[in-house]
């Protein structure tokens, strides 16, 4: 090794030794006589001195040419500080440099490598690499590779088998867009590259493999969100000979051993709430249970009164805000303008203030006694101090207006702690969804999930009331992972691609080698998949994947540091049989 120790390992103890160090130039501080460098590398920051007079005058010379980044081998003695830093560990000590030499020089940055950088998100991320010298940054990818670490321990520890599988496979109608790669030796020909790995595990069980896993890169052709990129990471698991509570109890175990081991956090046993109960509550599929605000109904009390916008409502629902009957016009018109805006949607939004007095304050005084609103507000459990909210409309449009003002009023009321931790299940999800603009029922989470025993014999009479045995693990208001209970009987599978409206043809063509391996001997299976890049982001408190990708796409799908999609030339085009119009 270049160097004896690193930079962030030594300590008082070590004072009067001779070591060598190696990193990078963080900073130079130059007092004529004097000069500190603090050099960084992936451990720390140890200080080095250097003084007119007593450093060898070479090594001083060597010094003073030092910039910013510069990669030197530093050798010295270890000595107490005169004043120290108790901000670093190794704050107690500095180097006294006798011996310098300069490793590889450095162009002066574009921003600086602290974690207070001036550098933004577009230079960093054109020069990612420098980015990763950050402390902040770096400690998200050491976050990561902790939890890989663990997650591959604890399923080998349950005797899951790594597998990997194929990267170039084929394209299928179903999920998202794919990203499609040509194959110059089968001129007009496509491969596609996996949205996730779904039909292999499957296909792994059918050989038997029982228990496999991978932690394995998927990839979507989809529009980006903070929580979403193009490219992610699955933690792919599938088992065979199971029941849903079963895959459920399995990583369940899992999620509770990685916030033990990593976080230090222990949780009791998962809630599980079926879809409809999350709708009805929540108005979503991903409900964040750090705080409660659940939706009531309010049609009863609310309508029949005569005032027609309630009246002619499907759904009625309000919430119950604690203590904020003191918020003031200005505020109130801040929430109606949040819920009317375009992405929201609602018309206004009628609000209650419980006094303190123990009268009620509306904005439809007009239509309602203060009996009318005593009811609502038992209804709601509201209280003296409480505001309700209320909105109104069709029923679905009206829960996911009521979801964003929930979760926006959790914000505002400081109730959505990054550092509070609030897992659960969430069940029985729809088995099939109506498509309006293709007109047929598309698979809510894919074609290969099992309908649930008691609602197969809806399959043709009511499709879409029957329910998957799928689930979804939800932390935060974040959809962390996903799996099902899998047909595993080729009828049952030829059956399901006919209501969504697969001819037989179509089926055999997409996946005839699914249906045709299930005629030898397909165990009962289930799974899962966790988004591992999701998951890393919640463990670090924080709801943007990106920072916890190395090198990460922008907002338009780019990597900007590599310039990339670009165009190739056309001799590569031609070789590949395509024309490009
Ligand atoms: P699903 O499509 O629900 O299920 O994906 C599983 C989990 O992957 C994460 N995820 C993403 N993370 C980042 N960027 C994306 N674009 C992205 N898309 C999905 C989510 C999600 O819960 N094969 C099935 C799993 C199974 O049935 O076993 C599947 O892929 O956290």
């Amino acid at each position: 090794m270049l160097r004896s120790h690193t930079c962030g390992e030594l300590r008082i103890e070590q004072a009067g030794t001779e070591v060598v160090l190696t990193g990078w130039v963080q900073r130079v501080r130059d007092k004529g006589a004097l000069m500190w460098i603090d050099l960084r590398d992936r451990y720390g920051i140890t200080q080095l001195t250097f003084e007119e007079g007593k450093s060898d005058p070479h090594v001083m010379e060597t010094a003073r040419k030092l910039g910013r980044e510069f990669v030197i081998q530093a050798k010295g003695v270890v000595v107490e500080r005169y004043s120290k830093n108790d901000k670093i560990p190794t704050g107690d000590i500095e180097l006294n440099v006798t011996e310098l030499e300069v490793l590889n020089a450095s162009n002066t940055p574009p921003f600086v490598i602290e974690n207070d950088t001036d550098g933004g998100e577009d230079l960093r991320m054109k020069y990612r690499y420098l980015d990763l010298r950050r402390n902040e940054v770096r400690e998200k990818l050491e976050l990561r590779s902790k939890l890989a670490i663990a997650v591959r321990n604890y399923l080998a520890d349950l005797n899951f088998i790594e597998v990997e599988t194929p990267v170039l496979i084929k394209s299928t109608p179903e999920g998202a867009r794919d990203f499609v790669v040509p194959s110059r030796i089968n001129p007009g020909q496509f491969y596609a590259l996996p949205q996730s790995p779904q039909t292999f595990k499957q296909l792994l069980m059918v050989s038997g493999l029982d228990r496999y896993f991978q932690i394995v890169k998927c990839f979507r052709d989809e529009d980006l969100r903070a929580d979403r990129q193009p490219e992610f990471t699955q933690i792919d698991c599938e088992m065979s000979f199971v029941k849903r509570e079963d895959v459920l109890e399995t990583f369940e175990g899992m999620t509770r051993h990685l916030f033990k081991s990593i976080k230090g956090i222990e949780f009791g046993t998962f809630p599980q709430i079926t879809y409809a109960e999350a709708m009805e509550k929540y108005g979503s599929d991903k409900p964040d249970i750090r705080f409660g605000m659940e939706f009531k109904n309010l049609n009863e009390e609310t309508q029949n009164k005569g005032f027609n916008v309630f009246d002619q409502a499907e759904l009625v629902v309000g919430i119950c805000a604690k203590g904020c009957a003191e918020y003031t016009r200005k505020q109130l018109d801040a929430l109606t303008d949040f819920v009317r805006r375009p992405q929201i949607g609602a018309k206004g939004l009628v609000y209650v203030k419980c006094n303190a007095d123990g009268t009620f304050k509306s904005s439809v005084d007009k239509f309602y006694s203060q009996e009318d609103l005593k009811a609502w507000a038992e209804k709601a459990g509201a209280e003296v101090g409480d505001l309700i909210l209320v909105l109104s409309g069709a029923q679905n449009t009206v829960r996911k207006q009521m979801n964003e003002l929930r979760l926006h009023m959790g914000n505002e009321l400081g109730l959505r702690k990054s550092n509070d931790y609030k897992p659960l299940w969430v069940i029985d999800f729809p088995l099939l969804e109506w498509d309006e603009e293709i007109e047929r029922y598309h698979a809510m989470h894919h074609p290969f999930t099992a309908p649930l025993k008691e609602d197969m014999s809806k399959l043709d009479s009511a499709p879409g009331e029957v329910r998957a045995n799928a689930y979804d693990l939800v932390i935060n208001g974040v959809e962390i992972g996903g799996g099902s209970i899998r047909i595993h009987d080729r009828d049952m599978q030829k059956l399901m691609f006919k209501h969504l409206g697969f001819t037989d043809e179509e089926a055999k063509a997409q996946f005839g080698f699914l249906m045709d391996a299930f005629e030898y001997g397909a165990p009962p299976h289930g799974g899962v998949a966790f988004g591992f890049d999701r998951l890393c982001a919640m463990f670090g408190g924080s709801e943007t994947i990106r920072d916890y990708i190395a090198f990460p796409k922008n907002t338009s799908g780019r990597d900007v540091m590599i310039d990339s999609p670009s165009p190739v030339n056309n001799d590569q085009l031609k070789e590949l049989g395509i024309k490009l119009s």
